[in-house]
């Protein structure tokens, strides 16, 4: 699978339609154990690269920042101007300050000083705020912001704010827009088959400004892949297994009510909901590499053909061209002499 450029957005910026999102770099699990250690972070930064992969997306708070330096060693060896990194600010670094939070001059100056050190770079592409701050004024945020552009610290502005915050964003970019202002032009809420809330407003919103949209979680953080069933509970090498919160959020009955339709869709199209691992984790004896290679399939009883991808995630850059399975996964050749089962999914809306 080698990815093509896509526009992102209304930006003239021409980025992978697929994204490399780098979350579990350096992250503890609630048992303690790593989840991706610094070489298994650059393989995996190998291989999306090696299939054309050129848009990363990080975070300053991903493993508490060591997310960025292991980002910034790998791009010491590369051409940095081949790769559009995007980095997200917001959450709170020191306790008992609160300026060490949100989108205040003070914190967003400092923050993103922090941010280009550690990923060894002058400048990010896209700078999202990673929530909103409701004690900071759209003003500030958005005149704050701006001297990052002008000072060629960031090229674009991204805003990763959850719904129902979509007039907040309206809000900022209005406000920027009478000021001649760079508006925010990309953002990245959570969108997938069991969390739909963007649907509606605030698509319309991000269509009427021209906002590039760039999902997070598009497989449910994994609830999507079929490897969790409401009769056999969680699986032995998963996030469900050492994330309580996960478990609260995705393993529910009525998440489990639309997997059911997904199989059905699958099994329609021949293809196979439960991917197969190719070299089975070792979590206990090697956690920062418990994640091996993983191998997304067809179901080859169906006569399709298997294609390795990387485990890790995918973000498709914008829904206006929405990420579609076919290039990964192939469809049994007898797949469309079946009958579609009863059932229809809303499709993804575009422009
Ligand atoms: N802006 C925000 O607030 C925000 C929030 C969340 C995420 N993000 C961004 O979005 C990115 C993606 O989020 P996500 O990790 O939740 O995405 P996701 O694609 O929904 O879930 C990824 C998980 O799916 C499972 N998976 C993927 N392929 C698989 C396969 N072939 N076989 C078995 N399982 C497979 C793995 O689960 P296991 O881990 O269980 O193996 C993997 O960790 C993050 O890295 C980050 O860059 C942003």
């Amino acid at each position: 699978m080698d990815l093509d450029f896509v526009q992102l957005g209304d930006t003239g910026l021409q980025t992978s339609e697929i994204q490399f999102g780098t979350w579990r770099f350096g992250k503890e699990t609630e048992e303690g154990n790593l989840e991706i250690d610094e070489p298994r972070a650059h393989e995996l930064l190998d291989a999306y690269a090696d299939h054309g992969g050129r848009f990363i997306d990080t975070a300053d708070v991903y493993g508490g920042g060591t997310c960025e330096e292991w980002i910034g060693d790998w791009l010491a060896d590369r051409d940095r101007e081949a790769y559009t990194i995007a980095s997200k600010i917001y959450w709170q670094i020191r306790e008992g300050d609160p300026n060490s939070r949100g989108t205040n001059r003070k914190n967003v100056r400092h923050r993103i000083d922090a941010l280009l050190d550690r990923l060894d770079t002058d400048y990010v592409d896209v700078l999202y705020i990673h929530r909103w701050d409701d004690e900071t004024s759209a003003r500030e945020m958005m005149k704050t912001l701006n001297g990052l552009v002008e000072d060629g610290k960031v090229h674009y502005l991204g805003t990763s704010t959850l719904v129902p915050n979509g007039w907040k964003v309206a809000k900022a970019n209005q406000i920027a827009r009478e000021e001649g202002w760079e508006p925010f032009t990309v953002a990245q809420p959570r969108y997938n088959l069991v969390d739909r809330e963007i649907e509606g407003g605030y698509l319309d919103m991000a269509d009427d400004y021209g906002i590039g949209v760039c999902p997070w979680s598009p497989l449910g953080q994994g609830f999507l892949t079929g490897k969790y069933s409401r009769e056999e509970g969680l699986t032995g090498e998963s996030r469900a297994a050492e994330s309580s919160r996960f478990r609260e959020a995705y393993l529910t009955d009525e998440n489990f009510d639309v997997l059911d339709e997904l199989r059905a869709v699958a099994d329609w199209r021949r293809i196979s909901a439960r991917p197969r691992s190719t070299s089975p984790p070792s979590r206990s004896s090697d956690s920062g590499r418990r994640r091996a290679a993983r191998t997304a399939t067809s179901d080859d009883s169906a006569g399709g053909t298997a294609s390795p991808v990387p485990w890790c995630i995918y973000l498709p850059v914008s829904w206006r061209r929405p990420w579609t399975p076919t290039r990964t996964v192939a469809a049994g050749p007898s797949a469309s002499a079946s009958s579609p089962p009863n059932t229809t999914p809303r499709s993804v809306r575009t422009r």
